[in-house]
């Protein structure tokens, strides 16, 4: 099958479920033996369920691994991978302008457990090179295009420098999505998603995905998932399956009004400068054709003229369509501002390094007409003016 009818009709048969054509909800704890030692496919929801299963086999086919795990959120996905494979003393090596709560946990509670954190900017492979040469390094966890500045960085490059060296390569792919970019398939472990965003694509769920390719790590994630506990609930599961289905057709939409709306946005006289991997004058544009398939993601993020929370305040504040909220990868388009909501947990040094300044506002594209997006951005921006 192709990706496009994988997300319909993959790792789902309506003869096993009394021919119901969708995956029903199975929202049920316990399932009953007969007899004592009975050999039954599902037994606890804590360790499985029969919809959650549809949900993590169709992820885990949409990218090419052996196996997947679903969380009651993002954050508890990859606290999951990290628990499984880090111990006090091991060294995680991370991209420098990872996820705000990526790198809030990370800081505050890995480094605080003993874990040597390293984050290093991977935009330039000789830095991990350099890493690698000294360091004994565990597990290499890699974000592209990144939150919120979109850099890139080379995936199958990183992956085979760090799987060399003998570490375990973890990705955050939510951004991308598996219609843009199959991590697995360019050599890493581990394939992490937000499933709050894209995958579940309605902004009404908050979930993490896990998909490994190797049966070995698919042993020892499923063990701290029933050990920890933190999965899925079935309702959830059914909303992000039925996500999942029009994932294609959202993408192609989020793709091009993003591409449009960057395009749109370069031409702003309030706009300092468009961060979307698609324009010719991103830093990263040669990478993006090589590694991201069928566009360059949904979200754009811009520096205004003005560096300053006023100016972005006053953006925010003349939107009418377009609504300020933490998340991303809904049907609707969003504003963030950064530097005070999702990254709001580094210091002010850190975000300065990173490029997280003030004026900086990414936009999650939505899949509403473009001109109607358009309108409204560039009716806000021209209170700048
Ligand atoms: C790139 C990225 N990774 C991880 C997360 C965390 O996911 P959740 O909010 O579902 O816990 C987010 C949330 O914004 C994100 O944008």
């Amino acid at each position: 099958m192709k990706f496009a009818t994988q997300t319909i009709h993959s790792s789902y048969q309506p003869e096993e479920h009394n021919r119901a054509l969708m995956p029903p909800i199975y929202q049920n704890s316990m399932f009953a033996l007969h007899e004592i030692g009975e050999n039954i496919p599902f037994r606890y929801a804590r360790v499985s369920n029969p919809t959650r299963q549809v949900l993590e086999d169709t992820v885990a086919e949409l990218e090419n691994g052996c196996a997947g795990f679903a969380y009651g959120s993002g954050m508890a996905g990859i606290d999951a991978v990290w628990r499984t494979f880090l111990r006090p003393g091991d060294t995680i090596v991370a991209v420098a302008d990872i996820y705000g709560g990526a790198y809030d946990l990370l800081t505050e509670v890995y480094a605080q457990w003993g874990v040597n954190v390293i984050f290093a900017d991977l935009t330039q492979p000789a830095n991990l090179d350099r890493i690698l040469a000294q360091t004994k390094v565990k597990m290499v966890w890699l974000e592209t295009p990144s939150n919120p500045l979109l850099r890139l960085v080379d995936i199958a490059e990183l992956a085979a420098k760090a799987k060399a060296a003998g570490a375990i390569v973890g990705i955050d792919n939510t951004f991308a999505t598996p219609y843009v970019q199959q991590p697995l398939n360019l050599g890493v472990d581990i394939v992490f998603h937000s499933a709050t965003k894209y995958l579940c694509g309605h902004s009404d769920v908050l979930m993490g995905i896990v998909v490994v390719k190797d049966p070995a790590y698919a042993k020892l994630l499923r063990a701290t998932s029933i050990n920890t506990g933190g999965v899925a609930g079935p309702m959830d599961c059914a909303l992000v399956l039925r996500g999942i289905k029009t994932l294609v057709v959202r993408m192609e939409r989020h793709l091009a009004n993003a591409a449009e709306l960057a395009k749109r946005l370069q031409q702003h006289p309030a706009v300092e400068k468009v961060f979307y991997p698609g324009l010719l004058e991103h830093e990263h544009h040669e990478l993006a054709c090589k590694q991201m398939q069928h566009g360059f993601g949904g979200v754009v993020s811009i520096y205004l003229r003005h560096n300053s929370r006023e100016a972005a305040n006053s953006v925010i504040r003349n939107l009418r369509l377009i609504r300020m909220a933490a998340s991303l990868g809904g049907v609707e388009s969003l504003i963030n501002h950064s530097a005070s909501q999702s990254h709001s947990g580094m210091s002010t040094e850190v975000k300065e390094s990173l490029g997280i300044r003030e004026g900086l506002l990414r936009i999650s594209t939505g899949i509403e007409d473009i001109e109607d997006i358009w309108n409204d951005i560039n009716h806000a921006l021209n209170t700048l003016i």
